[in-house]
């Protein structure tokens, strides 16, 4: 080696020792708290819920498709829901939240009001034009997507919303299963076809026997999350209110849930509403285009963040079209138990 390559050698040593010294530097300078909270703030899964969009039907119905429970439904949409149910805040709502990044968003039922092809196909569009891929939705179905045997039994809502809809097999069984982050999304179809003025759940036993399996082999470094559309819990105080709207057989779901960290989230209700059922917590978040102006109803969506240890702390986000605002507090300081 001549005496010019020795020298260039010693000074790549040198440089090599002064960018390790330089990196010890910077990593003593930093608060071991501080350097802490970054690697923390990098490993949070963040989960937004939405729900029960019912969003009005833009196209005139053939009469045939209207000789069913349909009659009512569209009776409803015209003189009721479909006064304060409205496009336009839902689609500003859906542009939020695509902005946010979160990890993945959670959609639970009553996408649709009557299950109609041009209902499902509308909004399936909507969501792609939205930017919303396969790894940024996880969907499951509520009552009014099963609004006529029809649809339940072709799955017309299954064929629609395929992409977001994660089934472990070939045979489209529920639960639906994604790990995301710190957390097993599973979601549940409680929905099913009732006759007039009837929208209550159920959970098949075939259901929580997976939803048992699924459990069981779950790695304990995930937190369980079950999207399903009806709350497990009663509802209102009447057992008639329980039997027409509420979920039926909730008490074994709750059960097997416990000492799980488990978190559900539900629709239906339309209304936020955060309470423990044991040690699980179970969150509701109202519509996503109900622009109804009181607090309690208001259009939102919720967003959840989970670390290692499970969840972290859940935020509701208002929208209010008038101010063009949005806005954000925690969830338990404004949910109401129902
Ligand atoms: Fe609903
Ligand atoms: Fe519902």
């Amino acid at each position: 080696m001549s005496v010019k390559n020795s020298i260039d050698f010693i000074k790549k040593k040198i440089s090599v020792y002064e960018l390790r010294i330089a990196l010890l530097l910077v990593r003593t300078a930093v608060p071991w708290h501080i350097r802490g909270m970054q690697i923390k703030s990098s490993n949070i899964t963040t989960i937004t819920h939405i729900s029960d969009f019912h969003l009005p039907v833009s196209s005139p119905i053939p009469l045939r498709k209207m000789l069913s429970k349909r009659i009512l439904g569209w009776a409803n949409l015209k003189f009721n829901r479909g006064k304060t149910h409205l496009r336009e805040p839902f689609e500003k709502l859906l542009s939020h939240l695509i902005e946010q990044d979160a990890s993945i968003c959670v959609a639970t039922g009553d996408f649709v009001n009557l299950a109609l092809d041009e209902e499902f196909a509308n909004l399936a569009q909507t969501f792609h034009s939205h930017g919303f891929s396969a790894d940024k939705l996880f969907c499951i179905p509520g009552n009014h997507d099963r609004y006529t045997p029809g649809a339940q039994y072709r799955g017309d809502f299954e064929r629609h919303f395929a992409t977001w809809l994660p089934f472990p097999g070939p045979k489209k069984q529920y639960p639906t299963y994604k790990e995301v982050g710190h957390v097993a999304l599973i979601g549940l179809n409680t929905a099913t076809w009732r006759g007039p003025i009837r929208a209550a759940g159920r959970l098949p036993k075939r259901q929580l026997h997976r939803l048992t399996e699924i459990l069981t082999r779950l790695s304990p470094s995930l937190t369980p999350v079950i999207a399903m559309h009806h709350p497990p819990f009663a509802i209102g105080t009447h057992a008639v209110k329980q039997y027409l709207d509420g979920m039926q057989r909730y008490a074994p779901l709750m059960a097997l849930l416990q000492q799980r960290k488990a978190v559900v989230l539900h629709g239906h209700i339309h209304v936020v509403s955060d309470r423990m059922v044991g040690d699980v917590r179970v969150l509701g978040v109202p519509s996503a285009s109900n622009n109804v102006g009181n607090s309690e109803k208001q259009l939102a969506y919720n967003t959840l963040r989970f670390g290692p240890e499970g969840l972290r702390d859940a935020t509701i986000t208002r929208y209010w079209p008038k101010r063009d605002t949005f806005d954000t507090i925690p969830l338990n300081e404004t949910a109401r138990s129902i």
